[in-house]
């Protein structure tokens, strides 16, 4: 199945394989790293992206897709709803049921209150259960947050936000030893102390990690957790608006039964976005390693409501996607495997880059060595470059990648691939969006009682998130979301709940002169054939 231009290629991998194990590329110097993001890295390129013309970032830029959701039509503007009544009343209202919704809800269970997840999918169907390669946190003796703070400080371009930058690594040991007593399975030693491995921009080895199904791992757990502590909310339910107060405060959500369609109003004191990701959106036509239902409903809602964003215009594309066989194609392949040694080669048998550059380094390298340089291998849908996976074993002994990388193994060997004897075809997909929704150190948005958690957070990442912070980030923040919103919902007092913001926006929209048909958020993609 491999053609014969892949198969000539393959051979110069072989051939080269024992030199390249034996030499380090060097790594770039930061001028370097500069010029090349500025030719190939998909944030830095004009098409795909435009300015907003309305709502709390005028002027900004943000890519085209998420332009036209932020700036559309609300699905209940031509609703006539009764917001006097309530179908669900709860204390802490959460929308979304990954690592940060739940994370979130246990905080708010926790602290006595009254906690509801409407998810419109089920609990677990999200980013989080995507994650593979691990979780960062600084609990070794070589290593402390301060490092921690300043790897993803360098990685982030410096445009990390220090109090949530600060609140991530300090919080970080404390997040993993939370993890390890609800029953997170980490990868341990015989003396029981946790292995940790490098990622990408990492200067400590402080990853750890469940072989390569980390989020997977982590969000069988919280699930558990959630249903074990009985805390109630609806599945297939999505959050379509959110209610404010007269005084302009989060009071709840309007719902939809993905189901029936049917609509329902929930009330409560305080409400946390716990959305996640972007990556169904396909910004610049990219193939993605997100979960089915990112498609950025949280920054729609906060941003109708009045929240600010931040980096709305930065995304990651993970360096390694799939590129080959198509019918995974964009599939994560985790930085883990690089971190276990194997290097990306190019279609000449070269090691074109030190394999632990920061991922946009190491995205834009790639679609250098694909683009200008022509150093591609043809898959038949575009170009793309080896990771060379027989290295690990060939490194660290035979049995290693069976061990640390069942996932990636069994994913390959559906399609008659065995990754320990033959280098796989990667190129970058999209997977993470770096900006999202400002909040204050307690979770907090301009929107008073109205809090964010997880990838739907802008800031705490800066301009590039460096691998194993958003497990930590889904987990640091989701609680911290929990525990803020449920000491405020202590304080509140229920006020009558309008949808006015939906009609000043609508307004607005108006006298901009934008005329769009386009209903947000979106809830789901849409894959349908157009003919
Ligand atoms: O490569 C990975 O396993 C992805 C990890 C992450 O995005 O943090």
């Amino acid at each position: 199945m491999f053609t014969q231009e892949m198969l000539d290629s393959m051979k110069k991998v072989e051939a080269a394989r024992a030199h390249n194990i034996a030499t380090e590329p060097r790594r770039m110097t930061a001028e370097e790293k500069e010029e090349l993001l500025k030719h190939y890295h998909p944030d830095y390129k004009e098409e795909g992206f435009t300015h907003l013309s309305m709502g709390p970032n005028a002027g900004d830029k943000v890519p085209e897709e998420l332009c036209e959701l932020l700036q559309g039509k609300s699905r209940v503007e031509d609703l006539e709803l009764d917001l006097t009544k309530a179908d669900y009343e709860a204390d802490v209202l959460i929308i979304g049921g990954g690592g940060a919704g739940s994370s979130a809800a246990i905080e708010a269970d926790e602290a006595g209150c009254k906690a509801m997840i409407v998810t419109k999918l089920r609990i677990g169907d999200a980013n989080t259960m995507m994650a593979e390669g691990g979780i960062q946190a600084a609990d070794k003796e070589n290593d402390s947050p301060a490092q921690h703070y300043l790897d993803a400080m360098g990685g982030g371009h410096y445009a990390n936000v220090p109090e949530l930058l600060k609140k991530l690594v300090t919080e970080g040991p404390g997040a993993v030893q939370w993890l390890n007593r609800l029953g997170v399975e980490f990868d341990k030693a015989e003396d029981g102390t946790m292995i940790t491995t490098h990622g990408g921009g990492t200067s400590r080895k402080r990853m750890h990690a469940a072989a390569d199904y980390s989020g997977a791992e982590i969000m069988r757990t919280l699930r558990d957790e959630v249903l074990n502590r009985r805390i109630g909310g609806g599945d297939f339910t999505s959050a379509i608006e959110l209610l404010l107060d007269e005084q302009g405060r989060a009071t709840g959500a309007v719902l939809q039964n993905m189901e029936t369609g049917e609509i329902l109003i929930a009330r409560a004191k305080t409400v946390i976005i716990a959305t996640g990701g972007a990556g169904r959106l396909h910004y610049q036509g990219f193939p993605t390693s997100n979960h089915y239902g990112a498609t950025a409903d949280g920054l729609v809602l906060g941003y109708r409501a009045g929240a600010k964003l931040l980096y709305a215009d930065t995304l990651q594309y993970h360096p390694t996607g799939v590129a080959y066989p198509q019918q995974i194609f964009g599939a994560l392949v985790t930085e883990k495997v690089r971190s276990m040694g194997a290097k990306l080669i190019n279609a000449n048998g070269e090691a074109f880059m030190h394999p632990l550059e920061t991922r946009d380094v190491s995205a834009a390298s790639i679609i250098r060595e694909c683009s200008d340089r022509g150093n591609g291998v043809d898959t038949g849908a575009g170009k793309a470059v080896w990771l060379d996976t027989p290295m690990i074993d060939q490194i660290h002994g035979e049995g290693t990648l069976e061990k640390r990388l069942p996932g990636m193994l069994r994913m390959y060997s559906k399609y008659g691939i065995d990754i320990r004897k033959t280098p796989i075809l990667v190129y970058p997909t999209l997977h993470y969006q770096n900006g999202g929704l400002q909040i204050t150190p307690d979770g907090q948005t301009c929107v008073e009682n109205l809090f964010v958690a997880g990838e739907a957070v802008g800031g705490i990442h800066g301009r590039n998130r460096l691998m194993g912070n958003s497990l930590l980030d889904v987990i640091v923040f989701g609680r911290n979301a929990g525990q803020h919103a449920s000491a405020k919902a202590k304080e509140v007092t229920l006020g009558k709940a309008t949808l006015d913001h939906v009609q000043r926006f609508a307004k607005e929209r108006e006298e901009k002169g934008i005329h769009t048909q386009t209903l947000s958020p979106k809830l789901l993609p849409d894959y349908t054939r157009k003919v």
